[in-house]
């Protein structure tokens, strides 16, 4: 007797007609034909079941404070870098909570399962840290929170960042980060990089870079990073979050940049939403798009995970927590349109930041833990297509969310009927 079979699901590396059964919070098995009996039976339908949505870069401290206390009337990351500075000391840790947890709840019922979020350590009550770590706390039944400290305002351009950093570390947040593009300049920027790569390492702990986020081909901290990550020893455990300037750079120099990142085993995490929304602001035309270059990084071995960044905050408007949206958005910059590049944009918000993440039991094989989204959609690329709805959120073994699938009433004339988009062909 399963806890839970889930029945004719269609599984994201092509297989179809799959039944998953469940027991104790894992996956025991994945096969055609289950005939054992369950407590719960779930129909999939010939639906897509995957493992959940992961992001993994975003900014919950700053999450829904949109028009707080006023707009980005500019649209620059600088703009919202300052805009940001004018609401911190106006929030408590209440407000801060508060809004997370309201994200938290869209996040989950949009199937997303772990989220990486950078929480500002500008701040000498550090309160987004203690907001944080107490979110982390409250929601870690159905999402895996990963905090890194992320000295906003630039770990040696604020008098007092790197003591908060450290002390943010000493609470409990799990990660590294920076800015180095935001340091005075270029040799502080790479300074930062090594201070805070051998923080990592004497502590153990992963790093996360908000790295190179500008148009300024000649910015290069992604590389001080990779060579960073190569002394200490750290492969494996680094990640370059943005990394924009790449999309301006010089070829020749970007051919000696990318097999050097693949080599200190740092990966790349992209956010398409926000960066096409931020970057070439100082362009005329033809104006840069804001991605760094995905499918070269890709294909020399890089791990590049998709992540959302933000969502109604100083920074960007918009934003609905939905992973789909990043993959599409990734997929059209990236111009990644044949069918292997759409199905690899699907992995780039799943297994991929995943493995960014570090995250254990995660996948759909036996033994991984039976934490798993139902789509209405029927394979991967179709649910990028559709941003597809989710139908079911499993955690564990336990529905933590669902809704009625999507279906249009048509009342024209001869044409009259029920229409789900994810069965047109
Ligand atoms: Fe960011």
């Amino acid at each position: 007797m399963f806890d839970l079979i889930v029945k004719n699901a269609n599984l994201p590396d092509g297989r179809t007609g799959m039944d998953i059964a469940c027991a104790d919070g894992k996956i025991a098995a994945v096969e055609a034909g289950i005939t054992a009996e369950a407590k719960e039976v779930v129909d999939a339908g010939g639906y897509l079941v995957s493992p959940p949505f992961i992001d993994p870069h975003f900014h919950m401290d700053a999450t829904l404070s949109l028009g707080t206390p006023r707009m980005n009337v500019s649209g620059t990351l600088l703009e919202g870098i300052a805009l940001w500075g004018e609401l911190k000391p106006i929030q408590t840790v209440d407000d801060i909570i508060d809004r997370a947890m309201r994200y938290c709840d869209l996040a989950l019922a949009k199937g997303i399962g772990a989220i990486r979020t950078h929480v500002d350590t500008c701040d000498d009550e550090l309160k987004g840290v203690q907001a944080l770590l107490e979110v982390r706390e409250r929601i870690k039944g159905y999402i895996d929170l990963q905090l890194v400290a992320f000295p906003q305002d630039g770990v040696l351009r604020d008098p007092t960042a790197m003591a908060n950093t450290v002390r943010a570390l000493d609470m409990g947040v799990d990660v590294v980060g920076g800015i180095p593009h935001f340091e005075r300049t270029m040799a502080d920027g790479a300074e930062s990089v090594r201070l805070l790569c051998e923080i990592a390492a004497e502590r153990g702990l992963m790093v996360d870079m908000h790295c190179d986020e500008s148009d300024d081909p000649h910015s290069r901290h992604i590389e001080t990073l990779a060579y960073e990550t190569q002394r200490l020893g750290l492969q494996g455990r680094v990640a370059g979050s943005h990394l924009t300037s790449m999309h301006s750079m010089d070829n020749y120099y970007v051919s000696k940049l990318i097999p050097l990142i693949a080599e200190a085993q740092v990966h790349a995490i992209p956010n398409p939403l926000i960066n096409i929304m931020l970057q070439g602001r100082h362009d005329t035309y033809p104006k840069r798009r804001g991605q760094t270059r995905v499918r070269e990084l890709r294909d020399a071995g890089v791990t590049v995970g998709f992540g959302s960044d933000c969502v109604m905050d100083p920074w960007y408007s918009l934003g609905k927590a939905d992973m789909l949206d990043v993959a599409f958005m990734g997929l059209h910059v990236g111009q990644l349109s044949s069918r292997a590049d759409m199905a690899w944009c699907f992995e780039a918000v799943t297994e991929t930041s995943a493995k960014i993440m570090g995250l254990e039991g995660y996948g759909l094989s036996k033994g991984c833990d039976a934490s798993f989204v139902l789509l209405q959609a029927s394979d991967t690329i179709e649910a990028i297509r559709l941003r597809a709805h989710r139908l079911k959120v499993f955690r564990k073994g336990v529905c933590v969310a669902s809704s009625d699938p999507v279906s249009y009433q048509i009342t024209a004339q001869g044409r009259e009927g029920a229409l789900d988009e994810a069965r047109l062909r």
